[in-house]
């Protein structure tokens, strides 16, 4: 069946010749010589101490204790599966990324679900975003959709990525609550920061709580662009939708569960593999033609807006299977290497100012997570595809390269050559860009609180309960009064029973009111300094 597939095991087959199984071999250091005795180490005489010389013991001990690398610095937490993505339709109109276009091909995949927070023995329940990220083995390069399992972000520029994650790790004196934003830090810089109202929204709701990672959305957050044959460009919004349903459990479950069992969404991919029940994603596009741009009250390029369903429905282009477990975490789920950069011949960025700074952010913390440049060449990491390039040398090269390593090179022998854009080589969309040098944000990214909204009110009632019980668990944590106090204000320009029913519960009469006079719109005479974060 699937799982034995010449095409989905591509990638599998790739990765077995690195596998290793000791079963009836002689035991030996890592040099080949086998080894009499594990168990002792070499000393003087029965009763007295180690000898310099045993080189047995060293080699064992030393390789033990380099056996850890850091953890991401965010998404520590993580569960990996294998599988493969299928398109029921040739997406040709839109994209020529090739493993887009033939519905009898399958792409293998390796997918790598995670909390954001904790650390990386943390609990699985903690209310938290999921990252949802997909490296696609194509036969024209690896393509990595990082994804999150909610479609906003908290900031709209990348500049702010340092702060946000600072904020809402665990304090920095007493390194608590491990897990959760449940703190003043956090909360101190969400009410200073009005652009994370959407968000905030998605991390209160019943969504931060999955029951389980095969019961995810996943969302590519920001608009990316389709480039099809002619050259020719259209915005595209990712999708993931899980057969199973998008589920969560109630608060009250996921503290029991997380108490109980740490491990429990990682258990349940793991058995659901395990035993056949493979989970599957449609993958959905939202297609906004370019002309389209401004057509919408929000920017295209801010992530802290969807793009309402109503408005461009999501078309579900093909499924991915996740299907066969890892053979080793460290090998593979740990060292995995994803980036929103690696990106394909058909598919291409926008100026969403979050995404371009991504766009450093992940190979520049890949160079010391994984010990220098040549991460590439970990098995679980290296295309399928053809990979030749002028790259040489640096801690822990892999590969032998024969010849000549610079361009041009009139000598050859090694020397790759350049594809022509008819040959599959990338070129860039060109987009046409003008501007003046500046750190002003577009006014068209000012409206803070209207989906805020559009989102609350989307909630059935219970679902609205659990979002202000959430808030009210929260804010209950943080020690400031005057913190709590500016998140209500803010949450009044949201919805007036959420912010009536978060003061409620947090022993507050009246209801705070913001600091200053907020406009869910955008006026016309607003400059961006009446909305910059509200500086105290
Ligand atoms: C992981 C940076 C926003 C999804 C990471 C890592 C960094 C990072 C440094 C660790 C990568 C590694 O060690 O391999 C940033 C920055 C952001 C940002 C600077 C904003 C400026 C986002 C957004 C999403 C996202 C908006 C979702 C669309 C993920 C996921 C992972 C991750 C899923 C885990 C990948 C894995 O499983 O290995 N991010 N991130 N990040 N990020 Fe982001």
């Amino acid at each position: 069946g699937e799982r034995n597939d010449k095409e989905t095991n591509k990638k599998l087959d790739d990765l077995e010749k690195e596998k290793k199984d000791g079963t009836g071999e002689f035991l030996t250091t890592s040099t080949g010589v086998k080894v009499n005795d594990t168990q002792n180490q070499l000393t003087a005489g029965d009763r007295g101490p180690t000898l310099m010389e045993d080189f047995i013991f060293r080699e064992k001990m030393q390789h033990f204790d380099h056996e850890r690398i850091p953890e991401r610095v965010v998404h520590p937490r993580g569960s990996g599966a294998h599988g493969y993505f299928q398109v029921y339709e040739s997406m040709k109109e839109y994209t020529k990324a090739g493993f887009l276009q033939d519905p009898s091909k399958k792409t293998p995949v390796f997918v790598r679900f995670s909390t954001v927070v904790g650390f990386r023995g943390s609990t699985d329940l903690a209310r938290d975003v999921r990252g949802f990220a997909t490296k696609f083995y194509t036969e024209e390069g690896n393509y990595d959709l990082v994804g999150n399992n909610m479609p906003v972000f908290f900031i709209q520029d990348a500049m702010k990525f340092p702060d946000l994650v600072h904020a809402i790790k665990p304090e920095p004196d007493s390194q608590t609550p491990q897990a959760s934003a449940a703190h003043d830090t956090f909360w101190d810089f969400a009410s200073l920061m009005p652009e994370s109202m959407h968000m905030l929204m998605w991390v209160t709701s019943d969504r931060a709580i999955p029951r389980s990672l095969r019961m995810m959305e996943g969302f590519g957050v920001h608009t990316f662009r389709f480039i099809n044959e002619e050259g020719k460009a259209t915005f595209v919004k990712f999708h993931w939708k899980p057969l199973l349903g998008a589920h969560g459990v109630l608060w009250d479950e996921a503290q029991k569960i997380g108490g109980k069992n740490p491990d429990f969404h990682r258990m349940d991919l793991w058995n659901a593999i395990e035993d056949g029940n493979y989970p599957e994603w449609e993958l959905g596009v939202q297609l906004v033609p370019e002309e389209d741009e401004h057509k919408f009250d929000f920017d295209l390029l801010d992530p802290t807006k969807i793009i309402p369903e109503e408005l461009v429905p999501v078309k579900r282009i093909g499924k991915m299977t996740l299907n066969r477990n890892p053979d080793n975490f460290f090998a593979e789920t740990e060292q995995v290497a994803f980036h929103p950069g690696h990106v394909v011949p058909g598919i291409d960025f926008t100026n969403d100012p979050l995404l371009q700074g991504r766009l450093f952010s992940y190979l520049d913390t890949q160079l010391i997570r994984l010990g220098g440049p040549n991460f590439n060449e970990i098995p679980i990491n290296r295309p399928i595809a053809p990979m030749h390039n002028n790259q040489r040398d640096g801690f822990m090269r892999q590969q032998i390269n024969k010849g000549t390593h610079y361009h041009p090179n009139s000598i050859g022998g090694g020397c790759p050559f350049q594809a022509k854009m008819s040959e599959g080589g990338f070129v860039h969309h060109a987009e046409k860009v003008e501007g003046n040098k500046i750190r002003t944000r577009s006014k068209s990214f000012l409206d803070f609180f209207s989906q805020a909204t559009l989102f609350y009110n989307s909630q059935t009632d219970v679902e609205k309960k659990h979002i202000i019980d959430a808030f009210g668990f929260e804010l209950g944590k943080v020690k400031r009064i005057e913190i709590r106090e500016r998140m209500v204000g803010l949450l009044t320009q949201v919805d007036q029973g959420l912010a009536r029913g978060v003061a409620k519960k947090l022993g507050m009469d009246p209801v705070p009111q913001p600091e200053k006079p907020m406009n869910k719109g955008v006026p016309a005479d607003a400059g961006p300094e009446e909305f910059e974060p509200i500086h105290v």
